[in-house]
């Protein structure tokens, strides 16, 4: 530690986001900032307005004859492959040719001289098409027989049946959970660039540069070496820009080779709303047993998702259901499936968590039931089914949990949030109060970290060191707000010694390191920081074999401090001393790799260990309802999340507060809706409530456990931050929930749906006041 005191920007401590004052100034380049090249074309998408069609043929006569329009882009013009399926299941065409499948598909693309012509253009479509009987959610797709988009998860251990006949206790329940649009605050675009032969780049908002690489090269039916994806920032991702960038770069790139211009594309919100996948909705059934203390016996589960009309990231985001319906407690008996249905919606896709929040609030709820159904503390009830202890340790997908600090972390939590007298003073509140009504919660998260498509979690990075000293850091993440340039940077500012501004931070660019894996799971700084450290120390490496040699000392004897290199009595300053290894011709560039040791995952068998480590995190929330409206507000919010030892606690904060922010949003007053026709009505802030500034907590406490230090060895053994806070949200859901059980003298545990908007909560008050 003593070593870093004199470098600015070391690891392990607070630093502002490399690009906050860039951010609030609007000196940040977006994709849309970046000056086009003279005749540079914007695309439009024209889309669907049936839900399910049989699809003839599409008039395009008065969209080729609008003012502006140069021509239109229907799959007939699609050189290559008419497929932009993520995981190559060959589902999602780029434009459909024989059935629309949801309200809002993009059936083709017009290309004019100005965006606003093209958008208007866009408009005067008629398709010739027969309708189809639609299904727009999971129960609607099972009752009418509707396929898998992908094959079912199964997860079991112990013996359920047996469990559930001999069972002292049993309740089940069907919880219907909502899902989300990521609202990013920079939409969806792209901007491509043709170049000579078959090359074309394209710039764009995406987390996952290699993909759209690989999808550019698909459609277009070149190498992918003939695509170059570049992307500097985004103005927000969660999970939204993982695969959606697809449709919008594989669109831009077909248009500017046929018309051999750029071509820009940027959908207006309402589109980006409608035509892009969002968080999946799930309709779980549930069973559980245990014990008259409240110990669960056994859990069996069907969790049912609202896929869309393909797969999309369907199959591991229904996985990540399961693999978090134990949140944080051990099952002895478990039977856990996926139901990935199909429907006709937009396709669903990554968000915030992965399907993981789906799956811990179910098993909130079912901790809720049991408390209520035992008359005890929710609290009680969730200690006493925590993982540890002889034989509990054990998943539902048989990876044991070795590092379990939730009863320290919970503990202290309960304890920094005076959480049993705030609980008792909140009962006695809502004896005397008859219309406001009271609640708290105080629930945990265990979330695990790695990628389980095993062969993702790889990362690469590239490092020049120049001559005159400054460092150029590139890697394969992308930065989205989170921070991942930041805590990269800061990883090779601590490796060499030197203060943070002498790196400069680049754009993600698949020129420079290939083969990337989107930036999701939480794992960016796990693995890109890895790979930087990677390549720093290759560099330190020639440099040390280097100094020693010339100045003809052991190698030890040389020693990086400080903006300084100490090479026995010699001390000369970084720049000296890189210029002089410049001069002796060493090698000052290096690419560096990381993989994640240890991890496994056999799916067939539903046994492995999917997951390197876990994150960990509690959350204490206290709402007050208002039983005559179902209106309500968070008055104070304690948190204590696991970051392992973080890289920037500053960062870190600002994850765990936005996640939990974001989380709550889903929960409460988030509510996606179709008509019976199978449109959006939510496609726009003007329907859609995403948090206000106004909605936090009126009380916020953020800490981070900052005694806990990953025992993996992870970079600087920090643990991933992205998403596991986003299930800290639940401890407002659960916090309403026994604020309207209040009404009913905590008899009844409220059968409460996701999102809890004040509509919900009125009519859960209602129904309660009636039992
Ligand atoms: N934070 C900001 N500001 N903007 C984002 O888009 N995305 C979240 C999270 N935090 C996001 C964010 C999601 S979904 C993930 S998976 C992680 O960041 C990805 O980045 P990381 O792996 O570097 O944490
Ligand atoms: Mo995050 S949903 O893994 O992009």
């Amino acid at each position: 530690m003593k070593d870093n005191v004199s470098i600015r920007g070391s690891v392990h401590t607070d630093r502002i986001h490399d690009s906050a004052a860039k951010h609030v100034t609007g000196a940040a380049d977006y994709t849309d900032d970046i000056p086009q090249p003279e005749g540079t074309l914007h695309a439009y998408l024209g889309v669907s307005n049936v839900a399910h069609a049989t699809l003839h043929g599409i008039d395009l006569t008065a969209v080729r004859a609008a003012p502006g329009v140069i021509g239109v882009l229907t799959a007939d013009d699609i050189p290559g492959v008419n497929d932009i399926s993520p995981t190559g299941l060959n589902d999602e065409p780029v434009f459909p040719t024989e059935t629309i499948q949801f309200h809002g598909q993009p059936l083709f693309a017009v290309i004019a001289e100005t965006r606003d012509a093209a958008r208007r253009a866009a408009e005067l479509a008629e398709a010739d098409c027969t309708p189809l009987p639609h299904a727009l959610d999971p129960v609607a797709a099972m009752e009418a027989d509707y396929p898998h988009v992908t094959a079912p998860l199964k997860l079991e251990r112990g013996d359920v049946g047996p469990a559930f006949e001999d069972a002292t206790n049993r309740i089940q329940g069907c919880m219907t959970i909502g899902g989300q649009d990521h609202m990013y605050l920079e939409g969806h675009i792209a901007f491509a660039i043709p170049g000579e032969d078959d090359e074309i780049v394209v710039h764009c908002s995406t987390q996952h540069p290699s993909e759209a690489q690989h999808m550019v090269a698909h459609v277009l039916g070149v190498p992918s070496n003939a695509v170059v994806v570049n992307v500097r920032r985004m103005g927000g991702g969660f999970g939204g820009k993982e695969s959606q960038m697809n449709l919008f770069c594989a669109v831009a790139a077909i248009a500017a080779k046929k018309w051999n211009r750029a071509v820009k594309i940027r959908p207006d919100r309402d589109q980006d709303m409608t035509a892009t996948g969002k968080r999946h909705d799930f309709v779980v059934d549930y069973d559980v047993a245990f014990d008259d203390a409240g110990r669960i016996e056994a859990v069996e589960g069907s969790f049912a998702a609202r896929c869309g009309f393909s797969a999309d990231l369907s199959g591991p985001v229904t996985d990540r259901a399961l693999f978090h319906a134990d949140n944080a407690y051990f099952y002895p008996n478990v039977r856990l499936v996926s139901r990935p249905m199909k429907t006709n919606t937009v396709s669903n896709t990554a968000f915030r968590g992965f399907g993981g929040p789906q799956g811990v609030i179910v098993a909130e709820r079912m901790i809720e039931e049991i408390a209520y159904a035992t008359g005890q503390d929710p609290l009680d009830v969730r200690k006493a089914n925590f993982y540890g202890g002889a034989g509990r340790d054990l998943t539902p997908y048989h990876q044991e949990v070795e590092d379990n600090i939730l009863d320290r972390l919970v503990t202290e939590l309960e304890q920094s949030a005076d959480y049993r007298t705030r609980r008792a003073a909140i009962v006695d509140h809502n004896l005397g109060s008859r219309i406001l009504k009271k609640g708290i919660a105080l629930t945990p998260v265990k979330f695990g970290i790695s990628f389980t498509a095993t062969w993702y979690n790889q990362a690469g990075a590239l490092v020049h060191v120049y001559n005159d000293g400054s460092i150029h850091l590139n890697h394969g993440g992308t930065e989205m707000g989170q921070g991942l340039n930041t805590k990269v940077a800061q990883v090779v500012a601590e490796a060499f010694q030197v203060d943070f501004e002498r790196i400069k931070i680049t754009r993600t660019t698949t020129e420079k390191v290939p083969n990337t894996s989107a930036t999701a799971a939480s794992s960016g700084s796990d693995l890109n920081g890895m790979a930087a450290l990677d390549a720093v120390e290759q560099i330190k490496a020639r440099l040390v074999a280097f100094a020693a040699e010339k100045w003809s000392v052991a190698p030890e004897a040389v020693a990086f401090k400080a903006n300084h290199v100490h090479i026995g009595a010699e001390t000369l300053t970084f720049a000296q001393f890189i210029k002089a290894a410049y001069m002796a011709r060493v090698q000052l560039s290096a690419a560096g790799f990381y993989k994640t040791p240890k991890i496994h995952w056999d799916r067939g068998a539903g046994k492995g260990r999917p997951f390197y480590y876990y994150a960990y995190g509690a959350a204490c929330s206290e709402v007050t309802i208002d039983t005559l409206t179902g209106e309500y507000r968070v008055d104070r919010t304690d948190i204590l999340h696991d970051v392992g030892r973080s890289l920037n606690p500053a960062l870190d904060k600002g994850q765990v507060e936005g996640a939990f922010i974001q989380g709550m949003g889903w929960l409460t007053t988030e509510e996606l809706w179709w008509d019976d026709k199978g449109q959006l009505r939510t496609h726009a802030p003007s329907t859609y409530k995403i948090p206000l500034a106004s909605d936090r907590p009126r009380i916020f406490n953020v800490n981070l456990a900052d005694w806990s230090e990953n025992r993996e060895l992870t970079i600087k053994r920090s643990k991933a931050v992205g998403e596991p806070p986003f299930m800290l949200g639940i401890s407002v859901f659960e916090a309403l929930s026994m604020a309207v059980a209040s009404v009913a003298d905590y008899r009844i545990c409220p059968r409460l749906d996701a999102p809890a908007t004040p509509e919900r909560v009125l009519m859960a008050v209602e129904r309660l006041k009636k039992a």
